[in-house]
């Protein structure tokens, strides 16, 4: 009897062992196209609260041209790991890199931004996880129409900075939310101008607003909007070096992370009127433990996660994000 329960214990003790051996061995990457953003910083950080709590190993690469990500697949691979997620930094190295992977026999899932293949159509069988981008448009588009209207300013003196990104799907579909918006709420669609971005930073945003600016010197107020915080506090920015005050600017972000709520911090309102803050902790967290799941257990993920986002203003940011659940 004695023997035949130390057995079963001798079994349970070996069990959990390669359990937890199984944990240990699991190494998952995480790349993204820019490292030095905020919100990529947020989603790394979220993901390794996921390694902390199930004990796998994660790999965080800046993978910010195609042939990074080719060899950050590589390297992964030859470290043994079984997967990765990207946030990649061109959507259609789609097909090359969803090749590489099955070449390397590592999952792969997307974050963010969404791949496309040849034809330029997403490659839906990819697991992927973004933002639910013309809604969130839709709402930046609403806030800003709301504001010209409480400002009193009249429509037709208003010029609207589209600072775009136009190669990348996600950022065409929040800009047109926003311009749908703005249209439906009387917005004239021939003031609204583009500010092509040669790259989704602000100083990229800061030069292709600036463009426009000068050469509409004539217009009275302007709001801008773009593909996230940084578009929008480049068009902030520019409205600034070119001395329009910042009671005649209405900039509306997405994003959330810290640099839309250190300009919320500055004592005095600047252009930058608001941000849809999205969920770094859904993106980075949610998707490190399904690649987990996937990989421990072989729970396969939902195939598409659109995930939503929260208005907040320099004055309602610290409730909004109280709620959200956010410090
Ligand atoms: C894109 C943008 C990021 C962020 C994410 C959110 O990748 O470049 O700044 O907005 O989408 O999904």
């Amino acid at each position: 009897m004695r023997s035949w329960k130390a057995a079963i214990l001798a079994g349970v003790v070996a069990f959990a062992a390669a359990g937890s051996t199984f944990a240990a061995d699991v190494k998952i990457g995480f790349l993204v196209k820019q490292p030095e953003e905020p919100w990529f910083q947020d989603e790394w950080k979220f993901a390794d609260q996921a390694a902390k709590e199930k004990g796998f190993t994660l790999v965080k690469i800046g993978a910010e041209d195609g042939e990074k990500v080719q060899s950050a697949i590589d390297n992964l691979a030859a470290q043994g790991a079984q997967g990765f997620i990207i946030c990649t930094p061109d959507v259609k190295l789609g097909p090359g890199i969803v090749a590489k992977a099955a070449a390397n026999d590592l999952k792969v899932m997307t974050v963010d931004d969404r791949l496309v293949g040849a034809d330029g159509k997403p490659l839906e069988d990819v697991v992927h996880m973004g933002i639910s981008a013309t809604k969130i448009g839709e709402t930046v588009g609403q806030a800003i129409a709301e504001e010209i209207k409480k400002r009193g300013w009249d429509m037709k003196d208003v010029g609207a900075i589209r600072v775009s990104y136009d190669q990348l799907p996600t950022a065409v579909d929040r800009v047109e939310g926003a311009i749908a918006a703005l249209k439906a709420a009387g917005f004239p669609a021939e003031n609204i101008y583009d500010a092509p971005q040669a790259k989704t930073d602000t100083e990229a945003a800061l030069n292709a607003a600036t463009t426009v600016l000068n050469k509409n010197a004539n217009v009275k107020h302007w709001v801008a909007f773009g593909l996230n915080d940084e578009a929008v506090l480049g068009a902030v920015r520019a409205t600034e070096s070119v001395g329009i005050a910042a009671e005649n600017v209405i900039g509306v972000g997405i994003g959330g992370a810290e640099s839309a709520i250190n300009e919320f911090k500055k004592p005095t309102p600047t252009g930058f009127f608001g941000t849809v803050i999205i969920s770094p902790k859904r993106h980075g967290y949610e998707t490190a433990l399904n690649m987990y799941e996937w990989i421990a257990n072989g729970k396969e993920p939902e195939k598409l996660t659109l995930t939503a986002g929260a208005l907040a203003l320099r004055d309602t940011y610290e409730a909004v994000r109280k709620d959200l659940g956010i410090e």
